[in-house]
């Protein structure tokens, strides 16, 4: 197996057109094509990773020296081939993959895993691609790096672009991100730009500044963001010992995982990691699902939606990884499902009440396992992986936004033994 390639090029991969196949060098920082369609560039590995490489690659553990303990980088030769001391890692991935009776009672799917990307670096799956997109970031020579952003890549960006060295820039839709998100992107010193309007609107934003004033845009539409993110299958399937689970179900807002999951999975596929593939579901949140409303069309067209959910992560209403995850979806023999923000509410309240916590777009995983089982489409039998994309730390507002369950939860007390008593109606020991 090929150490990292210390040459100054990358010589196993090409960019080549998600539309019409052209090919670009690895090196160069707009992803959209010349082509009339500005089609987005992906990946393309031009040599096979056999099995006995995979094994090699797995046996980097998180107890490994440098970077090989990254859950991301340990993957290296088949992400990203990239010169040793371009790489910046925290080190992130190495997520774990847990099981909870009551929510296998409560979905009625008795083989229900939850992989848990809130325990990455800064919360959220977006480390993955972030660790990646910063590392080419500064290969390249980046001078600001910049990203539009619900709030996930912000924290994401602005820890890694610290880390790196360089200057980061933050679009934010204006009053709509989470505050611990935000706290992030400002502890770790972004330049925050709050941008009246909506996540769609700073995405274009954030689009055209990047032109003009030639900021390094690491937006999912960034190739790089999604190689990084395919390690989510790679390592839960690692995790399973390679034995490929019925579904995989994942929250889908800007279309960047679902894109970088159908990747993963063609590609564990081609180089013979796995012998099947398991059904992909995409869920969107009702007030944001465009996805949806275009799967229900069989994707003949899409429309852009005035997005507006609960789950603020994925009020997403044009999302940028469309063509992709079209083709995701249709090789996995998979579905788009949508949830309600009431059912979004009740699967989170759910996880979180059994000790996993996630903010509330990861819990669409859950709501949209639940309806599907309940239409038949989803077996009690199946094996179910979601992933939980974001921490519970995450949002806050969400679980005080109930002012009388709030109230109900936390009693302010006198510092006295009786008030105690009086509280929890207990006399003595129970
Ligand atoms: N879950 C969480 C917690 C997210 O932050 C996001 C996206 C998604 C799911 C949807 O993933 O876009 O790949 O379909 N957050 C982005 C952000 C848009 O700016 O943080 P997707």
């Amino acid at each position: 197996m090929n150490p990292v390639a210390e040459s100054s090029g990358i010589p196993d991969i090409k960019l080549v057109c998600t539309v019409c196949s052209a090919e670009h060098p690895w090196n160069v920082s707009d992803y959209r094509c010349t082509c009339s369609k500005k089609g987005l560039l992906e990946v393309r590995h031009m040599r096979v990773h056999s099995c006995a490489e995979r094994d090699l690659m797995c046996e980097r553990s998180p107890d490994s020296e440098g970077f090989d303990a990254s859950g991301v980088w340990r993957f290296r030769e088949a992400v990203l081939p990239l010169q040793a001391s371009s790489i910046v890692s925290h080190p992130e991935g190495h997520t774990r993959l847990y099981r909870r009776e009551t929510l296998s009672s409560w979905a009625e799917v008795d083989d229900l895993a939850f992989k848990h990307e809130g325990e990455n670096p800064s919360g959220s799956f977006k480390d993955r691609g972030m660790t990646v997109a910063v590392s080419v970031a500064k290969a390249l020579n980046a001078k600001i790096i910049a990203c539009a952003s619900t709030g996930n890549t912000s924290a994401a960006l602005a820890a890694y672009a610290a880390q790196a060295g360089i200057p980061s820039v933050v679009f934010l839709p204006a009053g709509k991100i989470a505050t611990g998100k935000l706290s992030q992107a400002v502890a770790y010193g972004a330049q925050c730009l709050a941008v009246r309007g909506d996540f769609d609107s700073a995405m274009q934003l954030v689009e055209e500044s990047s032109h003009q004033l030639g900021f390094y845009l690491v937006n999912s539409l960034n190739p790089y963001r999604l190689e990084g993110q395919k390690t989510i299958i790679w390592e839960l399937l690692a995790q399973r010992r390679w034995q490929v689970p019925d579904w995989i179900v994942v929250p889908a807002g800007n279309l960047g995982n679902t894109s970088a999951f159908g990747k993963a999975l063609r590609e564990a596929l081609q180089w013979g990691w796995i012998n099947k593939l398991p059904r992909l579901v995409s869920v969107q949140a009702a007030g944001a699902n465009p996805f949806f409303q275009s799967f229900e069309k069989k994707f003949t067209e899409i429309l852009p939606v005035k997005a507006e959910t609960v789950a603020t992560a994925i009020r997403i209403g044009q999302p940028v990884n469309y063509i992709k995850a079209v083709r995701a979806i249709g090789e996995t023999d998979g579905l788009v499902a949508q949830v309600t923000d009431a059912e979004i509410l009740e699967a989170k309240r759910q996880i979180d009440r059994s000790g996993l916590g996630c903010e509330p777009a990861s819990a669409c995983t859950l709501a949209g396992i639940k309806n599907l089982k309940n239409a038949g489409i989803i077996k009690s039998g199946d094996s179910v992986v979601a992933v939980l994309t974001g921490h519970v730390l995450k949002d806050s507002e969400v679980i005080f936004a109930d002012a009388a369950a709030a109230r109900a939860a936390v009693t302010e007390i006198e510092p006295t033994l009786n008030a105690v008593r009086s509280v929890t109606g207990l006399s003595g020991r129970p």
